[in-house]
């Protein structure tokens, strides 16, 4: 089987992590023009990264749930897979989706990057292993230090290169995605057509979200919308499935599964 994933904030939703534009969203009462925008840091970084280290907190906090878990078995269940996630939370790799069948296409909150050159560091992630590869491979007192500067909570970080502003690694708006993940899901999709392509939890605010869907589901495959509210992609799906991720998902990889 061929499958294609897409999900959105609402699969992290039961895990207790905020959506962004649904009921008690982040966009209901935040501005994302004074926080998920290179304007809003050059403005107030302080602002932007004590809104980041929330999150990071929270999503430490939080664990996969069956939905995630869900998908992680269909991807060890399936020859050809690949998911598209626009959650920057790392609770899918934490539901054991391996880094090569997952693209993280509006990048990852808990790595680290310069504002300036391309120093990076992948940070400590959600579970508690020790730190994460760098893009420099600093010497391990050296990790410790980077470490103990990004993880700590009053100050601005900076990169240990340049000295720039260091920022979250996530794609703010108004950003271009990553050429590396864009070409990633485009090589997937000139793989040919899928037999399922399953969206959750978005509601494919950008165009790039429904392309992917419209263009993996082409040749008649099913393309099944979870998500208990409509969406632009819900007169074009197959399936319609009404009800929260963590509830449906299970089912139907056992329905694909078997
Ligand atoms: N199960 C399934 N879907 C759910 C659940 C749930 N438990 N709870 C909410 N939803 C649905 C909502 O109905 C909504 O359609 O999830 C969707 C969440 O939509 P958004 O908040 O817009 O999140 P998302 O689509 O991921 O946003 C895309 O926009 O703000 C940027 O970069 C940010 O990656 C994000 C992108």
């Amino acid at each position: 089987m061929r499958v294609l994933v897409l999900t959105g904030a609402g699969v992290s939703a039961e895990s207790g992590i905020p959506t962004f534009r649904g009921k008690d969203g982040y966009w209901r009462n935040l501005d994302p023009t004074k926080l998920a925008t290179p304007e809003a840091f050059a403005r107030d970084p302080q602002l932007v990264w004590d809104w980041y280290r929330e999150r990071r907190e929270r999503i430490r906090n939080a664990r996969p749930n069956a939905a995630h878990e869900a998908i992680a078995r269909l991807a060890r269940a399936t020859d050809e897979f690949l998911l598209v996630t626009q959650n920057v939370d790392d609770l899918h790799a934490r539901a054991g989706i391996p880094a090569e069948r997952m693209v993280r296409i509006h990048g990852d909150i808990f790595v680290t990057r310069c504002s300036r050159c391309d120093f990076s560091y992948a940070g400590r992630g959600g579970s508690p292993e020790p730190p994460g590869a760098c893009a420099v491979q600093p010497t391990y007192g050296r990790l410790r230090s980077i470490a103990a500067t990004f993880e700590k909570d009053a100050d601005l970080p900076r990169c240990p290169e340049c000295h720039a502003l260091a920022r979250p690694g996530v794609v703010w708006f108004g950003e271009q995605l990553s050429r590396n993940e864009l070409e990633r899901v485009e090589d997937f999709l000139d793989g040919g057509a899928c037999d399922v392509v399953i969206v959750a939890g978005t509601t494919a605010t950008f165009g790039y979200i429904i392309d992917w869907a419209l263009r993996a589901s082409q040749d008649g495959a099913g393309l099944i919308e979870v998500n208990p509210e409509e969406t632009p992609l819900s007169r074009f799906a197959t399936r319609l499935v009404r009800e929260p991720a963590a509830i449906a998902l299970p089912r139907i990889v056992d329905e694909l599964a078997n």
